[in-house]
Parts: C-alpha cells; structure tokens; sequence
C-alpha cells in the first residue's frame, strides 16, 4: 500500500509517549526509508518553543536512545520535518491558529494525522476543537485521528465519547491504537495457530487445562501518577493490551486478514467471555499495591509514596482476573490474567497449559507425576516460541523430565520492529486491522465494568506486595485447582511449571 505525503500532528508532542514511542518510532521508519518525501510532523504543544528549539531537543533525545551507532545523517534528515506549533488543547482559538497554520504552510502536505497523545479524557473535546474549526474534514484529501487508549473510563464514558467522535469523525476516520497489536509475537499467534495444521485440533477444551496471559514489569508508574491514579492497573493494561492477546488466542480462524474478517472474529470472543456479577467479583479478581521492596537490588519506594500519589489511595498496581469464554471452544477452560508493576521481572508471555495423558501408563514406574505440555509465547523480553514435552533421562531407570522444543523464529540478521512503527506505518497508509473497532473496545469494557464497579466502592483496603516480589500471594486464589500455579519464568525445570 501506498504511503501518501502527510503532515502527522502530535497533541502532547513533549510528552512521555511522544518522547518514548512516537518520535523513534517515526525516526526508525525513517531510517528504514518508509517515510513519504514530503511527510511532516507538527508538535502541537504548551512550551513557548520554536521550531529550531523543539529540533534540538528531539534531536538530543533520540541520539540518547537510538545510541552511538545510530546513523547521524537520518536524525538530521528527521529533524528537519519537525514544526513546532504552540497551542493550548483547551483554546478554541488555538486550532483556529492551528489551522491557519496548516494552510499557509506550502511544506505541510494537506493529509492530515491527528494523534492524541494525551489525556484520555481529552480526546473528545480535542476532537470537537478540530470539527470547530473545519479540520475534521478536507476536500480531496484525508483526515485520520489516532486515539490511544483507555478509549473511555468505563462502558459509560467510552459510549459517550464514541458518539462525541463521531459526530464529527466518520469511522473510517479513527484509528483505536492499541500497540499490543503492533508486536511481532503478538502477530506470531495468528500465524503460529492458523498457519499450522498440528495446532488447531488440540487447541480446545479436550486439551487444554488453562492460558495465563500475564504482563509484568519492574518498573513503577514512572513520572505519570497523574494518570495512573485515574487509571489504575485493570484499565491500563488489561482492558486494553492483555485482552487483545486473550482474543488472539481464543478465536476462531477468521475468513480472511481483511480488517473486518479479523476484527469480526475478535469481538466474537470478547462477546463470549461470561459476565462476573458484581457478587461474584471477588472470586474472579484480584487487585493489589505495590509496597516498598528491591528492584533489581535497590531500594524502591512504595506506590503511596511516589511522587504525585496522594494519600491513601487504593489504586491498583496489580490486577489478576480468572475468566471464562462461554463457546464450544473453550467452555469452562480458565483465562488467567495478570498484570503489576514493580514486580521481581519483566516479563510479557502467554502461556499454554495441557491436560494430562487420560492413562497413567507410567504408574508403576518410578514416575511420579508426569509433568503437562506448555506451549510458551514470550511476547518481550525475549520473543520465542517454546514447546514443552516430557523425555526420558538416559539410563536404566524410567525417568522422565521436561525438554523444550524452542523455535528461534527470528534470524540475528532480521531486526525486531518496534510496535509503533509497524502501527504508525499502518495508520500512514490506511491499514485499519490492527486498530480497534468499537464494538471490540465496547465489549472488552463489558467484560471489567463490573470490577471497576466493585473495587471503586471498596476505598478502606487493598491488599499489598513488596517491590520486586512476583505479586501477592493471595492471587492464588483465583486458580480452580492446586495445581494450577502462575508460570513466573519461561524457562523449563521445576520452577513455576508443575
Ligand atoms: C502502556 C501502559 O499502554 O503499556 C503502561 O500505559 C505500560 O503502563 C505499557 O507500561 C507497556 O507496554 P510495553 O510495550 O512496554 O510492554
């Protein structure tokens, strides 16, 4: 597909995501020769900087992280498409100013990508500025507006905003960004599951004990209490990210690749998973703080004490669910997932567990207990594919134990693409697939309603977990059986893997 020239606005361009994601990732597109000759971006922003300045410091940032070896010629060539434009998002006159901007500029190519990267609760009065002042629309070129998530606070507000964008927005216009979407692993499910014969006749109830989707991070909230006071860990990540790849897994081959087909079968799932009656949400929940603790040996503060929380708040930092997908696949298979900050590693995996064999053949043996298959999808830090099976040790005895089938699907010389660039690249060219659709996003605010329901009334308490630990062990209560325990490394052996 064609990459048409553009100019690509940033609201909240001296952000952390556009520091972070947006800018090295349009860097990195740039290096890989992706960006249209005339392409420009526009930071929209507070600061009373001009163009010269904004360049500076982006240039600054991105040498930092992109690091020495980094081509010095392609991070003057970006820079020089940076235009800094200094607005404020709450005045109308602003984007009036903004659009005079646009129109005097004979650099800035009449195709328009409005990002928003900023506040959640911002989008649509942003969205309604830009309709003011006729920018929602241009007459023989496009208009797309990019939308980070959480799309919404809850059912209630996402349905408010939706209608808010499209009073102005047709929906082809929008582009839901959810960046799970764009990671290499991620994408690897599909293929790993549709494009391979053996998989597709175990991967139902008859076979498959339970899934844990599990996201950790040893990182705090950083410098955005702001945010995450409002946002807390269940919206942040599971209501959005770790849904996605549960619908991934869990559904069923789609016609085709086309954006719909795909999307289709993905609500699908989302539609099947069995509502949690608010009585029932203790049972199928489980949230938690972080405490002080160790992260990587040193001493880190607790979550109450971090800059920008403010008393006792019971915001979590960490969010486990136990759900369940009411179709002929999946009835009555267990969907663990959980999510924390400031746990004891970085890990982000789905990971498959097995039933056992039905005959105890090995009874009689010195086997005690025959350990069940994994299938094992490492989504960062590492990307991998492992399958574990059970192998006899050599020798006299009738041993068994854990080998693991490791598929390096990526070669050393084919670099991993960052989740942005493959979306940004998408939204250059007006791939949708990979965007969410609002029936998606309005179905996966069904699903954890009724929990931000509960545990927003519930404000005296919430359970904790040092720093650096793998989570509160009370989470284990969400597991059906005894022998269901959260898989904490994607290494074979004992550890973690019963
Ligand atoms: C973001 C969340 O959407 O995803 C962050 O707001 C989280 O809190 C991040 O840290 C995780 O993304 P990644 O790509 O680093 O796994």
């Amino acid at each position: 597909m064609l990459t048409e020239p553009c100019t690509f606005v940033i609201f909240g361009a001296t952000g952390s995501l556009a520091n972070n994601k947006l800018l090295p990732a349009l860097c990195r597109l740039e290096a890989a020769g992706r960006l249209p000759t005339a392409l420009a971006v526009v930071g929209f922003g507070r600061r009373t900087w001009d163009d010269a300045t904004w360049r500076e410091r982006v240039l600054e940032m991105l040498r930092e992280r992109m690091g020495r070896d980094f081509d010095e010629i392609v991070l003057t060539r970006f820079v020089q498409r940076l235009r800094f434009f200094r607005g404020d998002l709450e005045l109308s006159d602003d984007y009036r100013k903004l659009r005079q901007f646009l129109e005097s500029n004979p650099d800035l190519p009449a195709n328009l990508v409005f990002y928003m990267a900023i506040r959640p609760t911002q989008f649509g009065e942003v969205g309604a500025h830009l309709a003011d002042v006729g920018l929602n629309r241009r007459e023989g070129s496009w208009v797309r507006l990019v939308v980070e998530k959480p799309f919404g606070y809850d059912l209630e507000s996402a349905q408010v905003l939706d209608v808010r964008l499209h009073r102005h927005f047709d929906e082809d216009q929008i582009y839901r960004i959810d960046h799970y979407l764009g990671k290499g692993t991620v994408q690897n499910v599909l293929v790993f599951r549709f494009a391979n014969l053996m998989m597709e006749p175990l991967w139902n109830r008859n076979y498959i004990d339970h899934v844990q989707i599990t996201h950790t991070e040893t990182q705090g909230i950083a410098q955005r209490a702001d945010y995450f006071e409002e946002a807390g860990a269940l919206r942040d990540m599971i209501q959005s990210h770790l849904l996605q790849l549960l619908t991934l897994v869990a559904m069923e081959p789609p016609a085709s690749l086309e954006a719909e087909s795909l999307r289709d079968e993905k609500v699908k799932v989302l539609k099947s998973i069995r509502p949690i009656p608010q009585s029932a949400v203790h049972a199928h929940a489980f949230r938690a703080q972080y405490a002080r603790g160790m992260v990587h040996g040193e001493k880190v503060p607790g979550y109450l004490e971090e800059e920008g929380v403010v008393g006792q708040s019971t915001t979590e930092t960490y969010a486990a669910l136990r759900l369940y997908i009411d179709n002929w696949r999946w009835r009555n298979v267990p969907f663990y997932i959980r999510t924390g900050k400031r746990m004891g590693s970085d890990l982000s995996s789905i990971a498959i567990r097995f039933r056992h064999p039905p005959q105890l053949l090995f009874r009689d043996t010195p086997i005690e207990r025959l350990r069940p298959n994994w299938i094992l999808l490492g989504i960062q830090p590492a990307e991998c594919l492992r399958i574990e099976i059970q192998a006899k040790v050599p020798g006299l005895e009738m041993l068994t134990r854990t080998v693991t089938l490791e598929a390096g699907y990526r070669h050393a010389h084919e670099a991993s693409l960052d989740a942005y660039e493959t979306l940004l690249l998408d939204v250059l060219v007006g791939d949708r697939s990979l965007f969410l659709r609002y029936d998606e996003v309005r179905a996966a605010w069904r699903v954890v309603d009724p929990i931000l329901k509960v545990w927003s009334m519930e404000r005296d308490f919430i359970n904790t977990y040092p720093a650096g630990s793998m989570g509160p062990a009370d989470a284990n209560r969400l597991f059906e059986r005894e022998d269901q325990i959260w898989r904490d490394t994607l290494s074979s052996g004992t550890e973690g893997s019963p």
